[in-house]
């Protein structure tokens, strides 16, 4: 127990530090699937809600008593990404999915750290799930999907990601849609979605390399100061008259 941080509020990425030991913060509460002995004994537990996982940076010895300080929030750390392929054939591995290292590529040449790279069948129910973990537990700041956008009965993408989302941010699928004309008729078959869960911001991506690397041109450039302004470290944008 710690005294002095209200933990469960603190963002994840948020480095603390006592004695020798650096702890990151990597997310706040989990998923429980079959209720465990502390629910059973008291008729509920804070872990789905308020358990606090880390990231042990230094280790060492702490003990009762001890002192433990917040050496680094959220305006220090990396911006945070996941990606997650849509595919069938990939989750079977009938595939080999190209889409999401090529992204892994782009987003690290853009400085961004990717936590997480998931390969899931087109499975609205998995997908929900996911992004729902993603934004609430692990706090991620750019969710990028690929595949699963288009006209397919089973091309799911952009539903699931409506039903997670709090607000809408559309400006992004539809800067991508208009970019792509330009290049190919095709892109008109993307039905993809972008919106925002909390602090984390969604973006679907079609499917094929090559959309990904026309998509990313397009959205990198402007994307940073969106997430910066989610999480509170760009301010409001003003101009001098
Ligand atoms: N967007 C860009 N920039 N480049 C492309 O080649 N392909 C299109 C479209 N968007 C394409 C694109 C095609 S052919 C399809 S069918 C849709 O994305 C949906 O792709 P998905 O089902 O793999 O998500």
């Amino acid at each position: 127990m710690v005294s002095g941080y209200d933990l469960k509020n603190v963002p994840v990425g948020s480095v603390f530090q006592s004695g020798e030991v650096r702890l990151e913060i990597t997310q706040i509460g989990k998923n429980c699937h079959s209720h465990c002995a502390i629910h059973h004994k008291m008729g509920d537990c804070i872990m789905p809600r308020e358990g606090i996982f880390a990231r042990v940076l230094s280790g060492g010895t702490i003990s009762a008593g001890d002192e433990i300080h917040l050496v680094s929030g959220l305006a220090e750390s990396p911006l945070r990404a996941a990606v997650i392929t849509l595919s069938d054939k990939g989750a079977k591995g009938e595939r080999a999915d190209q889409s999401g290292p090529l992204i892994r590529e782009l987003l690290e040449q853009e400085q961004y750290v990717v936590e997480e790279m998931l390969l899931l069948p087109d499975d609205r129910r998995m997908l929900e799930t996911e992004l729902a973990r993603l934004a609430d537990q692990r706090q991620i700041d750019l969710v990028l999907t690929t595949g699963g956008t288009g006209f397919s009965p089973r091309d799911i993408t952009p539903e699931a990601t409506i039903a997670v989302c709090d607000r809408m941010a559309p400006g992004i699928a539809e800067a991508i849609r208009m970019k792509s004309l330009q290049i190919t008729d095709r892109a008109m078959l993307s039905r993809a979605a972008s919106g925002i869960r909390k602090r984390t911001l969604i973006v679907n991506l079609p499917g094929s390399p090559k959309a990904v690397r026309e998509s990313m041109d397009v959205i990198m450039p402007a994307l940073k100061h969106g997430i910066g302004i989610l999480r509170g470290t760009d301010g409001e944008c003003g101009s001098i008259q």
